[in-house]
């Protein structure tokens, strides 16, 4: 049986690519391996929530569910004042992430561990995740989703991208509940982004 990307520490043989993409009008190299979410291309939700994230001038940013670490690598090359922070569950990944910020010339903070136990008593500007919806709604989108108002100061966002017909609505559910509204700020590919900002 094939391993799921969410493992927290995959077994399976370590199979090493490199991924040559284009984000934000910057060319960015990243290593990556099997047992880690979309190793061979950068996930269309993925791109779809880096080309149209909003980034604050200054401050701190949560890539929650880092992966090899497009989101919060894309981030602080975009804004190097950025404070970026990343997490992930899946050991391999964390991995990936650290050799992947300092191959893009970046710097981040980056933890291993579920949800929010790695940031327990920080607080950011944004938050940005693309969930692993096949974790589980309840068990890890649902808690990623309604843990975040309490990690971001005032003023500070949530910013997601989903599968419309894949959760969307579920999702936009439980970004009401945690933030009263959620708008949708893209939409390509199937996947929509959707927003939540602490009032
Ligand atoms: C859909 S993937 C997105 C990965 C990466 N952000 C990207 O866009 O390529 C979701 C990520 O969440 C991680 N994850 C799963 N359960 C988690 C948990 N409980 N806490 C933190 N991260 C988790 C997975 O290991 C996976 O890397």
């Amino acid at each position: 049986m094939s391993e799921h990307y969410f493992s927290e520490n995959p077994t399976s043989p370590e199979e090493r690519g490199l991924i040559r993409t284009r984000l934000r009008g910057i060319d960015f190299t990243f290593e990556t391996s099997s047992g880690v979410f979309s190793h061979r291309r950068v996930d269309n939700g993925t791109r779809l929530l880096v080309e149209s994230m909003g980034l604050p001038g200054e401050g701190r940013l949560l890539d929650l569910g880092c992966g090899y670490g497009v989101i919060g690598i894309v981030a602080a090359k975009l804004n190097p004042r950025l404070d970026v922070w990343m997490t992930d569950v899946n050991t391999r990944a964390v991995a990936l992430a650290e050799g992947n910020t300092a191959r893009n010339g970046v710097r981040a903070t980056i933890k291993h561990g579920s949800l929010y136990e790695p940031v327990e008593s920080e607080a950011f500007d944004v938050i940005l995740t693309n969930p692993p919806i096949s974790a589980g709604m309840a068990a890890i989108v649902e808690p990623m989703i309604a843990g975040a108002p309490a990690h971001l100061n005032p003023g500070g966002s949530l910013q997601l991208v989903v599968q419309s017909n894949k959760g969307g609505r579920t999702v936009a559910g439980f970004i009401e509940a945690a933030f009263g509204e959620a708008v949708v700020v893209a939409r390509g590919s199937g996947y929509r982004v959707l927003k939540g900002v602490k009032r």
